[in-house]
């Protein structure tokens, strides 16, 4: 019980870590970028008022003998988010693989062997994006090539784990790579400039590319992992027949938006298609969760008799409905859960009264109706498409609490 509860701190602490860390790394690389890209394009210095004053920057490589310049790229705010990122999706995804994870009607992993996938497509997929971003093509070539890259990963993860398990290690994957551009290309290309300059040699100009393409390539990233990351509360998205698509979609959408402030900040005007775009990628998710959804009705077998059909379109009770969530939720969704590991509600989504129930009519449609998200699929509660069916015609007729 105490060991339980602790353990929920942690985790709560460390998602608190994982997310200001996030903040200060996103944050302050786009700041930076812009910056940089403001610079190259003005070719003059740029200034910038402050709450207490105006600072004038500029871009300098005769740097006197007494002034120490810091390495710049905000390695501790990235190498935090990689750390208390993997450190919770081990306490989450990894401890309760069950219920995150796993999904038998996908693929029928054993815990251990999801894991050891997980821990596998990290690597591969950091080792895929770094071969395809330095082969010698044009940059542009490298973003397709990268791209496709990605959208088959999202595939691929969709046919090994659950939804929302490929979600999350799709985010995963994308977090590693920035990182990993981060500690692999970055600092060390820093180091070995700030390393010239001191001791009078001119700097690498070919690492400069490379810093500056892998840059770019984390800022187009940034805003797709955290449509990734923040997608596990959305099953309409991330447990949806075209998930994958959706997850693909996210990287177009996040990257195009970034464009327009690439080219921007480079002064090459206001690209309004790359908003147009962004716009069309997030219609067709919202779409494709609309076709994707469920539709348990349909599924349902064809009533064997005239009183079947005929209770088939008398809408179901709250007592029909407090049966089934009583069968196939409770023992999670309860003050005190039954089920071994939870020491609370998860979510704090508790289905044990009617009130409760009525309540979370909205939220039960959409893990347990519209998507399969609930029961979690890993967990082998054996509800039937004719309880689902029950619930959907509760919910389609105003869920009534009595
Ligand atoms: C084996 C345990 C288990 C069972 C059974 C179960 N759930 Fe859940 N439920 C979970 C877990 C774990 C989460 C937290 C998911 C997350 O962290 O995003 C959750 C989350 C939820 C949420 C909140 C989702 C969110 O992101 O806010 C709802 C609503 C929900 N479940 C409904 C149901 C319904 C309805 C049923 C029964 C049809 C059900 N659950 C059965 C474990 C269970």
């Amino acid at each position: 019980m105490i060991a339980t509860i602790a353990f929920d701190w942690v985790e709560f602490f460390l998602r608190w870590l994982h997310v200001v860390a996030a903040i200060f790394w996103v944050g302050l690389a786009l700041g930076f970028l812009r910056l940089n890209l403001t610079l190259k394009s003005t070719k003059a210095d740029v200034w910038r008022a402050a709450d207490d004053g105006v600072f004038r920057i500029a871009r300098d490589m005769n740097i006197p003998a007494e002034a120490q310049p810091q390495i710049g790229w905000f390695r501790w705010e990235a190498y935090l988010v990689w750390l208390s990122g993997f450190a919770l999706m081990v306490a989450i995804y990894f401890a309760k693989a069950d219920l995150y994870l796993i999904d038998p009607a996908v693929l029928a992993l054993e815990s251990w062997q999801a894991i050891l996938l997980v821990l596998m497509l990290l690597v591969v997929g950091w080792l895929g994006y770094d071969q395809l971003a330095k082969a010698p093509w044009s940059e542009t070539a490298r973003r397709v090539a990268v791209a496709i890259f990605l959208f088959a990963l999202a595939f691929a993860l969709t046919r090994m784990f659950s939804g929302r398990g490929a979600f999350l290690v799709f985010g995963a994957i994308i977090g590693t790579i920035m990182t990993a551009n981060v500690a692999h290309y970055l600092v060390p290309n820093q180091r070995r400039m700030l390393e010239a300059i001191r001791t009078g040699v001119a700097p690498d100009e070919a690492r400069f590319a490379v810093s500056r393409q892998r840059a770019l390539h984390n800022n187009y990233l940034a805003l797709p992992v955290l449509v990734l990351m923040l997608a596990n509360h959305y099953p309409l998205a991330f447990a949806s027949r075209f998930n994958w698509i959706i997850a693909s979609l996210a990287l177009v959408a996040g990257a195009a938006i970034r464009h327009f402030y690439v080219a921007r900040h480079r002064g090459s005007g206001d690209l309004w298609w790359t908003w147009a775009l962004a716009g069309a990628a997030g219609a067709a998710m919202v779409a494709l969760s609309i076709f994707g959804a469920e539709k348990p009705q349909a599924r349902a077998a064809a009533p064997k008799s005239a009183m079947d059909a005929i209770a088939s379109v008398v809408a179901p009770r709250i007592g029909d409905v407090e049966d089934i969530v009583a069968d196939r939720c409770v023992m999670c969704h309860a003050r005190k859960p039954s089920w071994p590991g939870l020491a609370a509600p998860p979510k704090g989504v508790m289905l044990e009264t009617r009130a409760q129930i009525a309540g979370r009519a909205k939220d039960i449609a959409a893990q347990a109706v519209w998507t399969r998200a609930m029961p979690p699929p890993g967990a082998h509660v054996p509800i039937g498409d004719d309880e689902r069916r029950t619930l959907a015609l509760w919910i389609a007729s105003g869920a009534p609490a009595r």
